[in-house]
């Protein structure tokens, strides 16, 4: 029996209800008994979906059991269909007011939105850390982060709208070029991000003129409640549509439609892949995808150690390794490697494990319920081929709570070789020649980043030379991650379609579209009485500050 199955009980990572600080109390469960459709809550009297927390709670008795949070409508296909009648009125063939208002009325609807959603901070933080477990610290960054995306991509769209406010005279031709939305967009955001991700392809969708059908993750969906107020007073009626119920019975349905326009998923390559197909018109969809990742790092043996086990801790357990950026695979050279396993099964063997208000809390509970099952077969069927688990304790369950365990060393035979474990386990494999390395992200499905961990130049370049048509982005002595949200964020193979950034993203959700005329007399003065009466929303050069 190890140090932790002996010390660690229910009732000393979990606690009782009376402990929780009175600032992260859940007060009363929170039914959210409205659907956001054609821009009313109306009412829902159907059945209803209860959500609880990731979180154990014990009882005046020492019973310990989830925490009923609320209950969501477990709506179905006709209030989806509403909701898809709905928006595509509202974009009216590309002649509603949302999709032909002024790019400045739209900026001001957005902002009004963010000033509505920041009054509801504390709410949304309580809900992410009792909905999906998330630190204190990083669901106030999640929040916050968000709040500064919309900011920078308000900032971005005056950039871009400006360019387009000038007229262009090529080879004899004049040309005003500006980006246009693209239709009814249908966002599904990640239960690991439920805001921040959602809002990452939402926000750009909405403001470039999309109207949207949006569908909550599967955990994180509460979090949204408190928002609704703000979607349905900010936006024009059918802009914003929330669609609640059986993902998997709806969003298939209304992708055979035909009258989605935009998939901006962030979810699975398999979803994905049969939501794409169920589009009876491929060439009509444009999708925006984020997806599974097996993101390694690369330890050569000249790497400072104290550093790469640093960064390779944050990297494959922050959040308790359930982000599509972790590091979810960990090649060391084998002239370093017992000494990496070392010290990093030493540092994983001091993160803090407890609830997420907690002061240093590092691992939390996991909001998936079969996740700890998942994790612990994969942990078996890595010893069965030959794998220890190194780090004392790793691999216990208690409830919710999984401690992180670190394998070594692993093999191609092991499930977790290849398989997004998505979770606080950490595979590690010994390699001698950086070839076995670069042959497993060459061979991967996925390719969204590595990191590389060294310091000879030569090596260093031989190595990022032969990664970077492999992956998105390479992080030299550094973790994987998606910010700053300025760079781009991409993907290979099955990791991702289109680029997402603050900038990219607002490309991503529109198309160029020109009014041109021969560069003519008569031209010249029919623009130029376009624009002096300022009847078009188009043909103007109205700036932006
Ligand atoms: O889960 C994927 C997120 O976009 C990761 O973002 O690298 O900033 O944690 P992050």
């Amino acid at each position: 029996m190890t140090t932790n199955e002996r010390t660690e009980t229910v009732e000393t990572v979990f606690c009782a209800l009376e402990s929780i600080p009175e600032a992260c109390r859940i007060r009363e469960p929170l039914y959210q008994r409205n659907i956001l459709v054609d821009g009313e809550l109306q009412p829902w009297a159907g059945k209803m979906r209860s959500v609880h927390s990731t979180i154990v709670v014990g009882d005046t008795h020492g019973r310990f059991s989830r925490v009923e949070l609320g209950a969501i409508p477990d709506a179905g296909a006709d209030e989806a269909f509403r909701a898809l009648d709905a928006a595509e009125a509202a974009y009216d063939h590309g002649r509603g007011a949302w999709p032909t208002m002024r790019v400045a009325e739209r900026i001001a609807c957005v902002e009004d939105f963010t000033r509505q959603i920041i009054s509801k901070r504390s709410e949304v933080i309580k809900l992410l850390m009792w909905e999906i477990g998330k630190t204190l610290k990083d669901s106030e960054k999640e929040f916050d982060r968000t709040i500064t995306y919309i900011r920078d991509t308000i900032d971005e769209l005056k950039k871009l709208d400006n360019k387009g406010a000038q007229f262009q005279v090529v080879e004899g031709t004049i040309g005003q070029i500006r980006r246009s939305p693209l239709g009814v967009t249908l966002c599904l955001g990640p239960y690991n991000y439920p805001m921040n991700e959602t809002f990452t392809t939402l926000i750009p969708a909405l403001i470039m003129g999309n109207v949207v059908l949006l569908k909550p993750p599967r955990f994180g969906v509460l979090l949204y409640a408190p928002m609704l107020e703000a979607f349905q007073s900010a936006f024009p009626k059918g802009v914003i549509n929330m669609l609640y119920g059986n993902g998997a019975e709806l969003v298939p349905a209304l992708m055979a439609t035909g009258r989605i326009n935009v998939l901006a998923l962030i979810g699975s390559s398999r979803v994905a892949d049969q939501l794409k197909k169920a589009h009876p018109k491929s060439n009509r969809l444009r999708a925006v995808l984020g997806l599974d990742a097996k993101n390694a790092a690369i330890i050569l043996p000249d790497a400072d150690l104290e550093l790469a086990v640093r960064e390779c801790v944050a990297g494959s357990l922050s959040f308790n390794g359930q982000r599509c950026t972790a590091i979810k695979m960990i090649f060391v050279h084998r002239a370093v490697a017992d000494e990496f396993v070392r010290r990093f099964s030493k540092a994983v063997g001091v993160l803090k494990c407890g609830m997420p208000w907690e002061d240093g809390v590092a691992i939390t509970p996991l909001p998936d319920p079969g996740k700890c099952e998942y994790l612990s077969a994969c942990i078996q069927d890595a010893q069965d081929h030959g794998a220890v688990v190194v780090n004392d304790g790793g691999g216990t369950v208690l409830e919710t709570l999984f401690r992180p365990a670190v394998l070594y060393p692993v093999n191609s035979l092991m499930t977790v070789y290849r398989e997004e474990q998505f979770g606080p386990v950490v595979p590690i494999a010994p390699f001698d020649d950086v070839e076995e390395a670069l042959d497993y992200v060459v061979t991967s499905d996925y390719g969204q980043q590595v990191s590389i961990f060294g310091n000879e130049p030569a090596q260093i370049a031989k190595v990022v030379d032969a990664l970077v048509n492999q992956v998105g982005r390479i992080n030299l002595n550094t973790q994987c991650q998606r910010g700053p949200d300025a760079f781009p964020f991409a993907g290979r193979k099955d990791s991702a379609e289109g680029t997402l950034s603050v900038h990219d993203a607002l490309r991503a959700f529109s198309i160029r579209s020109m009014v041109s005329a021969k560069a003519d007399t008569g031209s010249k003065e029919l623009i130029k009485a376009i624009v002096e009466s300022n009847t078009s929303r188009f043909i103007n050069t109205d700036f932006m500050f």
